[in-house]
């Protein structure tokens, strides 16, 4: 006898949950059941097909006669349980052909429509507290062509302390993270209101579930300080004062990034991604998301003339204090920014270090 080898186990006092995390069945055992599977797991050929509740076991595919084969994975056990997890969206009727899949797709979006909808609007603000921003530049600046924004981009660790312009942190914001007024047109009324954004970068069921949180050090005609960006109304509300410490201490230590006079916390709205998609596949589209959005950004920075960074490497206790997202459904993912600097992929005391270390041997 064998043991499923794609099994995990929760404590959900007073009972244990055994969760098949291949095909996302779960079973709640009592103590008893417990103490048996514990029993079978040291030993498998303890298994007596006459106990009944050796026999749910085999039932639910628990314990099995012959073999499972698991896939070679080079990689921690948290990833695979992740990854195998979210395989294979679960689909009661696969439709077989497009009139079926479009009668389908309808009634989906219906069902949904009928739950209670999360909060579509970015943290609510008094118009007050709104910081408008200047118009985005939508042409001489950015007239770089894209083919040429595409070769220049390159990852810099090394900035200086000079601020960047009101209006390029305008128009990196727009046409990275507003809702483009350029298309407002492409929906019609069929789409509900709320669900009519529109961005540069494609998003997950059109729900805009990516939102950022400025960090802006230097810029010029914004005082220092960390913002909400308001894709909706293109402008910004004080979240919080800039932190003492420095920029690195938030990013898992990567100190060269301390000068960098504005960047942005992409955060994601799982509560949204949920209402429409309630399966944990939908964690793995945020990522896709934020990427699409972090991707535009640092193309739209070369464009302008800045260099640009970016990073998931983050100390995110302490970002979710900075942002107030304790506890939130709204989640902090990843982290890019720009700035002026002399290009290279290496900060000057490492780039000493090297030399240094290369001079020694
Ligand atoms: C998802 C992702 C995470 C990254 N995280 C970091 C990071 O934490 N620190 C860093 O200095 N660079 C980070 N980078 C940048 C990569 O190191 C960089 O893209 C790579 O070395 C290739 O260089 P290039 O961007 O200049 O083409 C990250 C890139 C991606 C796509």
């Amino acid at each position: 006898m064998h043991i499923n080898p794609n099994l995990f186990i929760i404590a959900r006092p007073p009972n244990q949950i055994v969760w098949n995390y291949k095909t996302h069945t779960q079973y709640e055992l009592n103590i008893h059941y417990a103490k048996r599977l514990s029993e079978l797991i040291n030993n498998p050929n303890s298994f007596d097909a006459d106990a009944s509740m050796d026999a749910e076991f085999l039932a639910s595919g628990i314990i099995s006669t012959s073999k499972q084969t698991t896939p070679t994975w080079k990689w921690d056990e948290l990833s695979k349980i992740f990854h195998i997890g979210t395989k294979d969206i679960p689909c009661e009727h696969e439709p077989q052909d497009i009139e079926e899949w479009s009668v389908h797709y309808l009634e989906h979006c219906n069902e949904i429509l009928k739950k209670p909808a999360p909060d579509f609007l970015s943290e609510k603000c008094s118009p007050l507290d709104l910081i408008p921003l200047p118009p985005p530049l939508l042409t001489g600046s950015l007239e770089m062509p894209l083919a040429q924004s595409l070769i220049s981009r390159k990852t810099c660790r090394s900035f200086t302390e000079d601020e960047i312009c009101l209006s390029h942190a305008s128009t990196l914001l727009y046409l990275s993270l507003g809702y483009l007024k350029e298309r407002e047109q492409d929906a019609d009324e069929t789409i509900p209101e709320t669900l009519r954004s529109r961005r540069s970068s494609p998003s997950g069921g059109g729900l805009n579930a990516c939102d950022g949180f400025i960090y802006a050090r230097r810029i010029k005609g914004l005082s220092p300080g960390i913002y909400r960006y308001h894709p909706d109304h293109h402008a910004l509300s004080l979240a919080r004062p800039l932190p003492a410490k420095p920029l690195g201490l938030l990013l898992a230590g990567q100190h060269f990034i301390n000068t960098l006079p504005f960047g942005v916390f992409l955060t994601c709205r799982f509560d949204k991604l949920w209402w429409k998609y309630e399966h944990s596949r939908a964690y793995r589209m945020a990522y896709v998301e934020t990427g699409h959005i972090s991707q535009t950004f640092q193309l739209i920075a070369t464009a302008l003339g800045l260099k640009t960074w970016l990073t998931g490497a983050m100390a995110d206790e302490r970002i979710e204090d900075l942002l107030g997202l304790k506890n939130s459904p709204e989640q902090v993912l990843f982290f890019v920014g720009c700035g002026k600097g002399d290009a290279e992929a290496h900060c000057e005391e490492l780039r000493a270090l090297i030399k240094e270390r290369s001079a020694q041997h």
